[in-house]
């Protein structure tokens, strides 16, 4: 459903290509942004389906050069951190944003519920030792870096842009149920459930980007349609 709420407005997406990426672009392009995406060079073909409809800046996420053309001139950018790569590829990602994005642009940042800005999430032994694991198992393989992407959030908490930092929970795909709820602490019986649609996590990401009550804000989301959410909300 499309709403005009972007128009005249230009959206910067960092991470464009991917799963979650390319559901932002529907999103914002339904809203009537202008959209920037930047990608990987090898990953712009993934964008084939949106050709003519928004602008590709391809390049390493975390290269200073490549966001500082890309965000020229966003009202807006939507970052994808992810944790892939043993090269500093969230923390450089996000201190590019963070540098180059225009001094008052809306700036929000995707990660998950094991970031926590206040220390105040309580999180279960379970979930604990599987973030754990994935984190020893990652450098092993050299594939994933959890820690680098708890230091993108640090610094992103540290800034003194206007910053949301979004916190999903486990992802499944699936049809849109509708804007996710959400906490401010994991641990609220609210995001008991830990299962978002993707395609809704975008939304949230696309929708905080006109919501000044989400700014400086670190929401850990859940779906709406999941049996805490609704069990826990009006
Ligand atoms: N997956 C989950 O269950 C889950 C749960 C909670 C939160 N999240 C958060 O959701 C966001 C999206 O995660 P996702 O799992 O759904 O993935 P995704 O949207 O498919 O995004 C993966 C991204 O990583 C890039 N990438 C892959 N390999 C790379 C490499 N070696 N070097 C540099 N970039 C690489 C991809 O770029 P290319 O298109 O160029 O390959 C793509 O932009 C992240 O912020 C994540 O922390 C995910």
């Amino acid at each position: 459903m499309g709403t005009d709420r972007g128009r005249g407005k230009r959206v910067c997406i960092v991470g464009a290509s991917g799963k979650l990426g390319q559901y932002m672009v529907r999103h914002a392009l339904e809203r009537g942004y202008e959209v920037v995406g930047v990608c990987r060079e090898r990953s712009v073909p993934k964008l084939a389906a949106y050709e003519g409809q928004l602008t590709v800046v391809p390049g390493a996420t975390n290269d200073p050069e490549v966001i500082r053309r890309a965000v020229a001139d966003c009202d807006g950018v939507l970052t994808v951190l992810v944790p892939w790569g043993v090269q500093q590829y969230a923390s450089g990602t996000a201190q590019a944003v963070l540098d180059h994005a225009r001094p008052g642009a809306r700036l929000v940042f995707s990660c998950g519920w094991h970031i926590t800005k206040d220390g105040q999430d309580t999180y279960s032994r379970l979930f604990k030792l599987g973030v754990r694991a994935a984190a020893v198992l990652g450098r092993l393989v050299r594939a994933v870096e959890i820690d680098d992407q708890v230091e993108a959030c640090r610094r992103v908490f540290a800034s003194d842009t206007r910053w949301t930092v979004v916190r999903g929970s486990t992802l499944e795909e699936g049809e849109s149920q509708g804007l996710p709820v959400w906490s401010r602490h994991v641990g609220d019986p609210v995001l008991a459930s830990d299962l978002t649609r993707r395609i809704d996590f975008a939304l949230f990401m696309v929708e905080a980007l006109t919501d000044d009550s989400l700014v400086h804000e670190a929401p850990a989301i859940v779906g709406c349609r999941t049996p805490s959410a609704l069990a826990h909300t009006g």
